[in-house]
C-alpha cells in the first residue's frame, strides 16, 4: 500500500472520469473584442461567460488608475481592520442609491456574500425555506448556518406554502431564492413568494446575481421588474456577472448591514477587495445606469436566440415564458452534453457542458450565456451548428 496519505484521490478522480464528470483545468487567451476566447490559436465565439453587458473591458478608467496609484493593489487587511477605504465606502453608497435601499456592504465575492449572510441571519433555532435549484453558495450558507433547511420544489409556491404551514417549531424563518436561476435561466415567482413571506412573517432573501444590470427599468433586477422590492429584506448581488468585475454585495436596511458587518464571518475574516477594484466596481454601477442600451441589446439577442431555438424544437414554450440571457439546452447525460459541446467547439463556438453536481442527475445541459456584444450573425451561427448536431 502507498505511503501517500492522499493515495485515495487517484481512485476518486478515476471514478469521476468514468462517469464523464471530471473537470480539467483549462486556460484561455483573450485576444479579440466581442468576448471571443482563444484556445491555443483557435478563436472561439464565447457563449460561456457571464459578462452579459460587455463591461469587463470597459472598466479601465482613469479613476481606477488614480486609485491604483494612491492605494496600491492589495487592500492589506479585512474591512474591519484597515481594508475598507474611502473608495469602498463610496461604492457602498453608490450601490445603496442604485438599489434604492438604505445601505450596502461589499464582500470579496458573491459566494462569500451568500454564505456569510445566511449564516449571520439564522442558526439552529431557525428554519430556512430554500428553492431546490438555488446556487451552491446559498446551499452552503444554509448548511453552515445550522438552521433546519426545508427544500421546496423548484419554483413551486404551493410546495413552499405547504412547508410554511408545517414547519417545525422555530424562532425565525428565512425564505431564500435565486431571482434568475443561473443554469436554467428561468425566474422565481417573486410576487407570489413575497406574498407568502409577508403572510407567514418570514425574512425574504433573494440572490440577484444574474439579474442585476439586466432587468428592471433601472437595471436593479427582477424584484424591480416585478415590483416587489418592498417585500425583500435582503438582496445579494455580485459584481462578477453583468457588472464585469469581481466582488459580492448585500443591500438592505441599515440595521441589516450593521449586523452583517458585525457577524458575517466571510466579511469579517477575509481581506477586503482592492480599492482599485472598488473603483472599477463604482464605474460598473454607473455604466449600468447610464447605458441601458446594453441590457436592451442583450435581451434582444436573447429573444432572437430563444425564438430560433423554439422554432427548431430545442426549447419548449414553457422554457420561453420568460426571456432571459441564460438559455439551457438540456440533453440529459453528461456524455451527451460533452459530445455536443465538443462538436460546437470544433465549429468555433464555445458553449460549456454543465454536468452534476452543478445540475441534477439526468439534467446535463449546454448552457448558452449571451452577451450584448454578440452579433446576430454569431447567434445564427450557433443555431445553425446546433441544427446539424
Ligand atoms: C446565483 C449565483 N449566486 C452567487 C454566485 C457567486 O458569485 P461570485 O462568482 O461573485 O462568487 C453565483 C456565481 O457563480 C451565482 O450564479
Amino acid at each position: 500500500m502507498s505511503n501517500d496519505p492522499l493515495h485515495w484521490l487517484e481512485d476518486e478522480l478515476a471514478g469521476l472520469s468514468a462517469q464523464h464528470l471530471r473537470r480539467e483545468l483549462q486556460f484561455w487567451n483573450r485576444e479579440r473584442v466581442n468576448g471571443s476566447l482563444c484556445s491555443g490559436d483557435v478563436p472561439l465565439i464565447n457563449f460561456a461567460c457571464n459578462d452579459y453587458l460587455g463591461l469587463a473591458r470597459e472598466l479601465n478608467s482613469s479613476t481606477l488608475q488614480t486609485t491604483l496609484a494612491e492605494f496600491g493593489w492589495g487592500s492589506g487587511a479585512s474591512p474591519l481592520v484597515t481594508g475598507r477605504t474611502t473608495v469602498h465606502a463610496a461604492l457602498e453608497n453608490d450601490l445603496a442609491t442604485f438599489k434604492a435601499t438604505a445601505s450596502a456592504l461589499t464582500f470579496p465575492t458573491g459566494y462569500a456574500a451568500n454564505v456569510g449572510t445566511i449564516a449571520a441571519l439564522v442558526d439552529k433555532q431557525d428554519v430556512i425555506l430554500s428553492d431546490a435549484r438555488n446556487h451552491a453558495s446559498i446551499v452552503d450558507g444554509c448548511r453552515l448556518s445550522g438552521a433546519t433547511v426545508l427544500i421546496y420544489r423548484h419554483n413551486d409556491v404551493d410546495h413552499l406554502a405547504e412547508l410554511l404551514g408545517t414547519a417545525p417549531p422555530h424562532r425565525r424563518r428565512l425564505i431564500v431564492t435565486d431571482s434568475l436561476f443561473s443554469m436554467d435561466g428561468d425566474v422565481a415567482p417573486l410576487p407570489k413568494i413575497a406574498e407568502l413571506s409577508r403572510t407567514h412573517d418570514c425574512m425574504l432573501m433573494i440572490d440577484e446575481a444574474h439579474a442585476t444590470g439586466v432587468f428592471g427599468e433601472h437595471g436593479r433586477g427582477l424584484a424591480e421588474l416585478f415590483n416587489c422590492e418592498d417585500a425583500v429584506a435582503v438582496t445579494v448581488g455580485t459584481f462578477s456577472k453583468a457588472l464585469g468585475s469581481i466582488g459580492g454585495f448585500v443591500v438592505g436596511s441599515k440595521p441589516l448591514i450593521d449586523w452583517l458587518a458585525n457577524s458575517a464571518r466571510s466579511y469579517m475574516f477575509s481581506t477586503a477587495l482592492p480599492a482599485a477594484c472598488a473603483s472599477a466596481n463604482r464605474s460598473a454601477v454607473q455604466l449600468i445606469q447610464t447605458e441601458p442600451h446594453r441590457r436592451e441589446q442583450l435581451l434582444s439577442n436573447a429573444q432572437h436566440l430563444r425564438q430560433r431555438l423554439q422554432s427548431m424544437g430545442m426549447l419548449d414554450e414553457s422554457q420561453n415564458e420568460f426571456c432571459s440571457q441564460i438559455v439551457p439546452i438540456v440533453v440529459g447525460s453528461p456524455e451527451k452534453a460533452i459530445a455536443l459541446s465538443a462538436a460546437l467547439k470544433s465549429a468555433g463556438l464555445l458553449v460549456p457542458a454543465i454536468r452534476p453536481p452543478t445540475v441534477t442527475v439526468g439534467g446535463s445541459m449546454l448552457r448558452v450565456s449571451l452577451s450584448a456584444m454578440h452579433t446576430q450573425t454569431e447567434i445564427d451561427q450557433l443555431v445553425d451548428v446546433l441544427a446539424i448536431n
